[in-house]
């Protein structure tokens, strides 16, 4: 099985996928949150953090980007051709409201002209292979079987499916019938993600899909960085490397953003996933939500590692 690790704005970034590969057995893959090729052709400050090749060392990544301008896209690819990428990836399943206003992301699945233009644009041109991460559609699933139609006319490396649409946002299950559809009619390798959020939920999946090699990680790594492992070894993460991975987190993340209100932000986001992993850990869990300063986080955070056991089948609870 070759496990990818899902592009999480805020989430799983560059400082995420160091601490994570330094910690626990790497994923074969990880794709950055989503970089926006404009006209003004240079890349912003958060892009160029997240593409810099030494802060993707050991491991391989692939650059993702949104947007519905073949020229933008061809502009950001080269220059990631340039900084030592082999492939890019295009997102078709961002479900944000702003994002498809501007028919991007998931917004641009019922725009079909606009779609075929882009594909066209981008195949035609791109010196890197060019993988896709989607969505079903806007409203509902059965808008998906002309998508794939169209997908199928272009030489995608790898076809990511996310089978929920727009709509859902992330509510609802992921509609795995017409997942399954998608395996018998893509032309592309496939990709599945959505909702494998322990070693026991990718277990069921594989049994229910035994043909797919690839499954995509988010939320459930998120939680357990050391989910591939377990899922490749069997070794289930203990407290002390979850403690070891926080603190890589945490020391790379005060490097990167000396303001302090900001850090502290950044760090409750990371606890929203990690949290989950630890059984009995409501309490500690509020006083890091709660923590104004440095002082009351850390002690926060010394006490959920020292009551809290990290729990048998550890992963995302939502
Ligand atoms: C906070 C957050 C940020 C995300 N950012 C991106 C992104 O930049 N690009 C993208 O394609 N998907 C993004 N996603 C979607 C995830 O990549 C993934 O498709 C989704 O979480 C479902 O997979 P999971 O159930 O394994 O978490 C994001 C999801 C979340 C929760």
């Amino acid at each position: 099985m070759i496990y990818e690790c899902a592009p999480m704005e805020g989430v799983t970034g560059d400082l995420f996928r160091q601490a994570q590969r330094l910690h626990f057995a790497a994923a074969d893959c990880y794709y950055t949150p989503f970089l926006s090729p404009t006209a003004s052709r240079v890349l912003a400050a958060r892009e160029l953090r997240e593409v810099e090749p030494s802060h993707n060392e050991g491991i391989r990544v692939v650059p993702q980007l949104m947007g519905h301008e073949p020229n933008d896209f061809i502009w950001m690819t080269q220059a990631l051709r340039d900084l030592g990428y082999d492939e890019v990836n295009l997102n078709l399943g961002c479900p944000s409201g702003t994002v498809v206003t501007k028919k991007k992301g998931a917004g641009l699945l019922t725009e079909r002209e606009l779609l075929r233009r882009m594909l066209d644009g981008i195949f035609d041109l791109s010196p890197l292979p060019i993988s896709i991460k989607t969505r079903l559609g806007m409203a509902d699933a059965e808008e998906f079987p002309p998508i794939l139609e169209l997908y199928n006319d272009y030489p995608i490396k790898e076809l990511i499916v996310h089978p929920r649409v727009q709509a859902d946002q992330y509510k609802n299950h992921p509609n795995l019938d017409m997942f399954a559809y998608t395996l018998a009619h893509s032309r592309a390798p496939v990709c599945y993600n959505g909702d494998l959020f322990c070693a026991s939920d990718v277990r069921a999946f594989s049994e229910r899909f035994p043909s797919v090699e690839r499954v995509m990680l988010g939320r459930g790594l998120a939680a357990n960085p050391g989910l591939i492992e377990e899922l490749k070894t069997g070794a289930k993460p203990t407290t002390e490397r979850m403690r070891a991975f926080h603190d890589e987190l945490f020391r790379r993340t005060s490097e990167r953003i000396p303001d302090r209100r900001a850090l502290l932000f950044r760090m409750k986001e990371a606890w929203r996933y990690f949290g989950c992993s630890f059984e009995g850990a409501e309490k500690p869990l509020k006083l890091i939500r709660r923590a104004q300063n440095l002082a009351d986080y850390e002690n926060a955070v010394t006490r959920l590692f020292a009551d809290c056991p990290v729990r048998e089948n550890a992963g995302f609870t939502g």
